[in-house]
């Protein structure tokens, strides 16, 4: 994956702090993308993990801080500008989000037609196209109810990545999934990181943290406390907050889905 990387990031989200309700949820926070870079982002339930990906698309404005895209700073008041971050940059929530009276073909199909205004046919062959890359070729007929978890999220991947986004953002993609499911959509997005797909990945999965992350950013208490690479921060023996809480993870949950708490 160095092999992709230049000098320019392709995204970056500088000292973005975001208040909600009058609280300090994001407090100086800033990450930066460069070609094949897949960042994870860890930390307990409530760190601001969420927030921060939902402002670096602007789902949510920050109060403060910046984006830039390559050399452009994106104004946050110009919709238009607003619109093209969008379009760059794909959306992966836990919960799918798939329309349920929509077959997996159409799902995929929908933006392709309304935002990219492609036609019926050429908004099909991309939707096969996409669902073929994340396994799913033989499903394209088939509703969300009569697919599987696993099946629906890699539907909800191949719907973003029929965008040709320049980074996708993850949050949590494999934590509302039965544990026998996550592997499969672990193996897509692992997948997509090999062929240097740009990615910022909330998670609790430390093996595909440890794996595949080129860097790991741990959040608390809306800011970003430690950041480093999976051999710095999880190295057996590192005194890292990292590495203290993947044991706490592992100590607490046992064989259950760590991530399966709540989400807030
Ligand atoms: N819409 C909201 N209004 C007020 N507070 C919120 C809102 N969304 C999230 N929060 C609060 O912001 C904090 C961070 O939430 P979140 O970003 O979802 O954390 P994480 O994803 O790390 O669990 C939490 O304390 C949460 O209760
Ligand atoms: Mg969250």
């Amino acid at each position: 994956m160095n092999a992709h990387q230049n000098d320019t990031p392709i995204l970056r989200a500088e000292h973005f702090t975001k208040y909600l309700t009058g609280r300090k949820i994001l407090d100086d926070c800033s990450i930066s993308m460069r070609p094949g870079d897949v960042k994870v982002l860890i930390g307990p339930s409530g760190a601001g993990k969420s927030t921060f990906l939902q402002c670096i698309n602007c789902l949510l404005e920050p109060d403060q801080g910046e984006i830039w895209l390559g050399e452009r700073k994106v104004d946050f008041k110009n919709t238009k500008e607003l619109y093209d971050l969008r379009q760059h940059v794909g959306m992966i929530f836990q919960e799918f989000n798939l329309f349920d009276h929509l077959s997996a073909e159409r799902n995929v199909a929908l933006a392709l037609r309304k935002v990219r205004g492609m036609s019926r046919a050429d908004a099909l062959e991309r939707a096969h196209a996409e669902l073929a890359r994340v396994g799913l070729e033989d499903k394209a007929k088939l509703y969300p109810a009569q697919l599987s978890g696993g099946q629906k999220q890699r539907v909800a991947i191949a719907r973003a990545l029929a965008m040709d986004p320049t980074i996708l953002l993850l949050d949590e993609p494999t934590s509302a999934l039965d544990p026998e499911l996550v592997g499969e959509v672990l193996t897509v997005i692992r997948d997509l990181a090999a062929h240097g797909m740009p990615m910022i990945m909330v998670t609790h999965q430390m093996e595909f943290a440890r794996a595949v992350a080129t860097e790991i950013l741990f959040m608390e208490s809306g800011r970003v406390i430690e950041q480093g690479s999976p051999e710095e921060l999880l190295a057996p023996g590192a005194q890292t907050r990292t590495q203290d809480f993947c044991t706490r993870l592992l100590e607490l949950c046992g064989e259950a889905e760590p991530s399966q708490e709540a989400r807030s």
